[in-house]
């Protein structure tokens, strides 16, 4: 494989940035070089591997913005802190590639980027929905192949979503905006299955209901349920927001795909591996009504074996987030994280994003996931 390219920029900075795939937009650059570092970016589409990015670090380098197909262990901070470096930034709001712990130990913040993925995700989580629930693409692929030779009446017939109970598992920032997109968009009853009660999308919903009760419509309802079993049982469309780790990994395996609606909608924007991709397969091969839409693979970019002959699963290659708006919202706060670091700003938990998109950068790192454990790090507790 030939080497990887670079390009550099600001080359007289003095604090030296690792970016290591080209980002959109232009106002995480300028950040960066308003904070006089010296900026090389990766131009190769290719993931770069461990050994690639450590031997980029080198033995000078001041901060890092990595991205989800990297692997960040405890020996990738070592390395980066022994450099000397003291910033790094997923370019992603989820950061299971990333050992946090690891950084922590060597003194390193992990900034991520949340805020302004949530509508795009949970829109392609809809699209994802819509498509898997009406057979969008394979009435396509059926378009395509000339096969269309007039209307019939029950040619591709597919779920009615209005009234029906959707479910999502994860009720964060994503899946509490896909929950109400659902709700209000198709009048659909709202379950979800969360470590923590979300009150503000239970009152939200309740305050929906009674707004178009008010005109005449039935109400909608929205219910944290207890197991996922339950909600499994309920849900006519599940949509997984959860984050990855341990007790998600296949959290949707065989057992759970069969105590699904027969005809159920199952909808993956988080993460592959939350899915046990090989028993999906096998689900959607022995119930043709039972459809799923996926942004995420379990061995991405692979997918399981049989996934890709399946007309009943739709699937995009992680793509949830792109729209221009959050992918260049995404860089420009990445960015902000690691100038803010190396200015010695304060590193702030991600609660208010929004003004570092336009006008004057706030001094502040937006969105460090260790803060608090770097400062009980370096008060020795
Ligand atoms: C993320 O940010 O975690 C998404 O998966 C990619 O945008």
């Amino acid at each position: 494989m030939p080497p990887h390219a670079w390009t550099v920029h600001n080359p007289t900075g003095s604090r030296r940035v690792i970016v290591t795939k080209e980002l959109p937009g232009s106002r995480w650059l300028h950040i960066l070089t308003a904070a006089d570092c010296r900026v090389e970016v990766c131009t190769s589409d290719t993931a770069l591997t461990v050994d690639e990015i450590a031997g980029q670090i080198g033995d000078s380098c001041d901060g890092v913005i990595g991205q989800l197909t990297e692997d960040w262990s405890a020996e990738l901070f070592a390395i980066l802190a022994a450099a000397g470096a003291k910033a790094y930034s997923n370019y992603a709001v989820g950061y299971n590639n990333v050992d946090v712990n690891g950084a922590t130990a060597v003194g390193i913040p992990v900034g991520n980027t949340p805020g302004v993925l949530t509508e795009t995700t949970a829109e392609m989580a809809v699209a994802l929905t819509f498509s898997a629930g009406r057979r969008i693409c394979e009435a396509d692929r059926f378009m395509r192949d000339g096969k269309y030779h007039g209307w019939l009446p029950s040619l591709f017939m597919g779920k009615r979503f209005h009234g029906e109970t959707v479910g999502i598992v994860g009720a964060g920032r994503i899946g509490a905006a896909y929950g109400r997109m659902m709700v209000e968009g198709h009048k659909m009853n709202l379950v979800y299955f969360d470590l923590y009660p979300n009150e503000a999308l239970e009152q939200y919903v309740s305050a929906y209901s009674a707004f178009i009760q008010a005109r005449g419509e039935e109400p909608v309802t929205c219910r944290r349920i207890a197991t996922i079993e339950e909600l499994l049982a309920l849900s006519d469309i599940v949509s997984l927001h959860t984050v990855l780790d341990d007790s998600t990994h296949h959290l949707i395996n065989a057992e759970r795909l069969a105590a699904m609606k027969p005809d159920a909608i199952l909808i993956n924007s988080s993460r592959g591996p939350i899915i046990d991709e090989a028993a999906l397969v096998a689900h959607c091969r022995t119930h043709p009504q039972f459809t799923a839409g996926l942004d995420v693979f379990e061995d991405e970019p692979a997918m399981k074996p049989g996934l890709a002959d399946l007309e009943n699963v739709v699937i995009v290659p992680h793509i949830a987030s792109a729209s221009k708006w959050t992918r260049e919202g995404m860089a420009t706060l990445a960015a902000a994280n690691v100038a803010a670091i190396l200015q010695g700003y304060p590193l702030w938990s991600g609660d208010d994003v929004l003004p570092f998109l336009s006008g004057d950068v706030p001094q502040a790192a937006p969105s460090i996931v260790n803060a608090v454990e770097l400062e009980l790090h370096e008060k020795g507790t």
